[in-house]
């Protein structure tokens, strides 16, 4: 004989928690007071599980429906219950009401749980007698689909009512996180405030909800944006739920344009107008991708994240399910503490200490785990260990630093007081970094960056300038640029270039080989070889071939380029603020790693084939810039360069 659930309340959540329920197995006695919203609620369900049956996922809709009853007097069901779910309206009084009965007339084992938002489980289980036997079960809307939900214990809650919830939960195959103590706002909604006050701050700040929610959905890769996802819960439920956890004793301050959309009735997709305007229920708001460098995604999540170190410090919740809250709860990509591992939890810091002192909001200050983090040197991917464990290493090739950071490489250019300049023990570095990250199968992308102001001034010229005659220019190239410049030709991985400054010269020509450059808005770029005698064979061959007559005012020029310039010719693409540059290459990591691995070693191969094609152009490059060496023009251009005057040539 299967077993009864009672639900009591059959609005918007009662009629999906019923259909779960019923769909599971169990009888179902879904009650209310209200007759209309009764047989709406038969009618809902009946609709979606005839869905379900055209679309072959069950037998039968009758049979399901056949296990639901409904009932308006809850005093003449209750005791057929083993198992109750209560979703009536958020009224502490009504729930009281409905307790007091259901402690009275239920059978003595039976659990009595809550789906209710805000108001603390302790509270709910006073009106009862078997406070032992009273827990939260909180599902989210809409259940049929979020198969997620929080088990709260209350204070009184006995581990068997706990033990027993769970096993009711996956019985209905719901996936659960254990919430340990009766904070408001629970676990996910907790998070959720933080992340959608902060996004309410932004606005306030002039930005445009388009932009903070293009952020979201194309950096962060949530599916809807923060404001999307309140239209469609409606502001006034968050507006509520908000002013209900404050009064409790979250720390938070209601943002007045709540406050006053509630008022004008702008209440979301419901009356067709919230933070975007619909013109039917089924409109969805328009969100660009061009406005996704606009804001900083991680900005958004910080506090998130500050909220989740609470949870954690407080024993509320484990890692594994804070993590699993989110992203099967609220949808995220990734766990939020996996976030802010990727992204360096000494980012988050930053973010949150920037924000207090702009603010003065008490909301904004950090976490004493995330201090403690900080302290015990453990910043997420970057070091090995966040919240969780990362495998990581760290070597340095002579001014090359290799760090290997769980699924992708960072090489670092480090000689800043010479503006990274390409001596021939940074081409050596280089490349025996490249070739490392390239040999570690869990090395998915290989990220490379300038340390300090320059990203890379390009080929030491002091260096240049001490070539005495031809053979010591070729055995220059041959033996020590080269095997570099191989390397990259024939790359198998993905590469991402952070241009954190200027690009000179090799400094430039290496990222026609890199598959995703982002820059610096302050960064710049330029091949002044010409200028000083020389020129820039990588740019001179394959970059005509990839720019076409675009490159070649450049290379004979020498002119430099802006970031934006750069884009313009389609050497960068992307541009973005200093201090986001490795937050967006983060991003780009995840992306490039969301490609299966063989997929992404066969494109790179496919592309380098076509880059071999143009062999014989790059050769002949070089062999032009080694003819160049023994002439006057060379040896005059040097000169000028090294004792910082203009060359004097023919012509000019
Ligand atoms: P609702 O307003 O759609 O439904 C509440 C139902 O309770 C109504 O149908 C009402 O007639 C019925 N009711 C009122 N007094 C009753 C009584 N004495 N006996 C029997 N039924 C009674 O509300 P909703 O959204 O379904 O919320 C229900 C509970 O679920 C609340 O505690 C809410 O905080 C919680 N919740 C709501 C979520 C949401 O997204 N709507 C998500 C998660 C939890």
């Amino acid at each position: 004989m299967s077993k009864n659930v009672l639900i009591v309340g059959a609005g918007t959540m009662g009629h999906g928690i019923a259909e779960v329920c019923a769909l599971s197995g169990y009888n179902v006695i879904l009650v209310d007071i209200n007759e209309n919203i009764l047989s709406n609620a038969i009618a809902r369900i009946t609709w979606s599980l005839k869905k379900l049956e055209e679309k072959k996922r069950i037998k039968s809709a009758d049979e399901v429906l056949g296990r639901i009853e409904t009932a308006q007097e809850l005093s003449s069901v209750a005791s057929k219950a083993d198992f109750v779910i209560e979703a009536v309206v958020e009224k502490t009084g009504v729930k009281h009401e409905i307790f007091k009965v259901l402690d009275e007339k239920c059978k003595e084992d039976c659990i009595l749980s809550t789906n209710t938002s805000t108001i603390p489980i302790t509270e709910i289980a006073r009106a009862t007698g078997r406070a032992d036997r009273v827990v939260g079960l909180h599902f989210f809307n809409p259940p049929t689909l979020i198969r997620l939900v929080e088990i709260i214990r209350g204070e009184k809650t006995s581990d068997s009512t706990v033990e027993a919830t769970k096993e009711f939960a996956k019985s209905i195959g719901m996936d659960y996180v254990m919430v340990e103590k009766d904070v408001p706002g629970f676990l996910i909604n907790r998070i959720n405030i933080r992340v959608f006050v902060e996004a309410i701050r932004l606005l306030e700040e002039g930005f445009k909800p388009e932009e903070i929610d293009s952020a979201i959905r194309y950096r962060a890769g949530l599916p809807m944006g923060i404001f999307e996802v309140v239209d469609f819960t409606g502001v006034d439920t968050v507006y509520n739920v908000l002013k209900e956890v404050k009064a409790r004793g979250f720390e938070v301050e209601v943002p007045e344009i709540l406050e006053r959309m509630v008022e004008e009735k702008s209440l979301g997709m419901k009356t067709g107008k919230g933070f975007y305007t619909y013109r039917s229920f089924y409109d969805r708001a328009k969100i660009p991708k061009e406005y996704q460098y606009k804001v900083n995604p991680l900005q958004i999540l910080a506090p998130g994240i500050n909220e989740a170190a609470w949870l954690l410090r407080n024993d509320i919740a484990v890692k594994e399910d804070i993590d699993k809250a989110t992203v099967k709860g609220m949808a995220y990509p990734r766990g939020i503490l996996d976030f802010a591992d990727s992204y360096g939890i000494d980012r988050v810091v930053e973010i949150l200490k920037s924000r207090k002192s702009k603010t003065g909001l008490k909301e904004y200050e950090v976490d004493p785990l995330l201090q403690q983090l900080i302290d015990e040197g453990k910043l997420g991917k970057k070091t090995g260990e966040g919240f969780h464990r990362w495998s990581y290493e760290l070597e340095d090739f002579g001014p090359v630093r290799y760090e290997k950071r769980h699924n992708y490489a960072l090489i670092t250019m480090r000689r800043p007081e010479k503006l990274n300049a390409l001596n021939e023990e940074m081409w050596n570095g280089l490349n025996r970094a490249f070739l490392k990250a390239q040999e570690d199968d869990e090395v998915r992308v290989t990220v490379i960056t300038g340390e300090g102001r320059a990203f890379c001034a390009g080929d030491d010229i002091a260096v240049m300038g001490s070539w005495k005659d031809l053979k010591d220019g070729v055995d220059f190239f041959e033996k020590v640029a080269l095997p570099f410049v191989n390397t990259l030709a024939y790359y198998e991985k993905p590469i991402v270039s952070l241009v954190n400054g200027n690009a000179f010269g090799g400094g430039m020509e290496i990222n026609l080989f890199f598959d995703v450059v982002i820059s610096a808005e302050n960064a710049t770029f330029s091949i002044p070889e010409g200028l000083i005698g020389a020129i820039p064979p990588i740019a001179s061959s394959f970059g005509y071939m990839l720019f076409g007559r675009k490159i070649a005012r450049y290379a004979l020029t020498g002119e430099v380029l802006s970031a934006r310039e750069a884009m313009d010719l389609g050497l960068v693409d992307v541009v973005v603020p200093e201090d986001m540059l490795m937050d967006v290459g983060i991003e780009f990591v995840d992306r490039l790693a969301a490609v299966a691995p063989l997929s992404s070693k066969a494109i790179k191969r496919s592309m380098n084939a076509v880059r071999d094609v143009m062999k014989s152009a790059m050769e002949i490059a070089a062999r032009e810039i080694e003819l160049l060496i023994p002439t006057a023009d060379f040896a005059e251009g040097m000169d000028a360069f090294i004792s910082r005057r203009r060359p004097v040539w023919k012509g000019r």
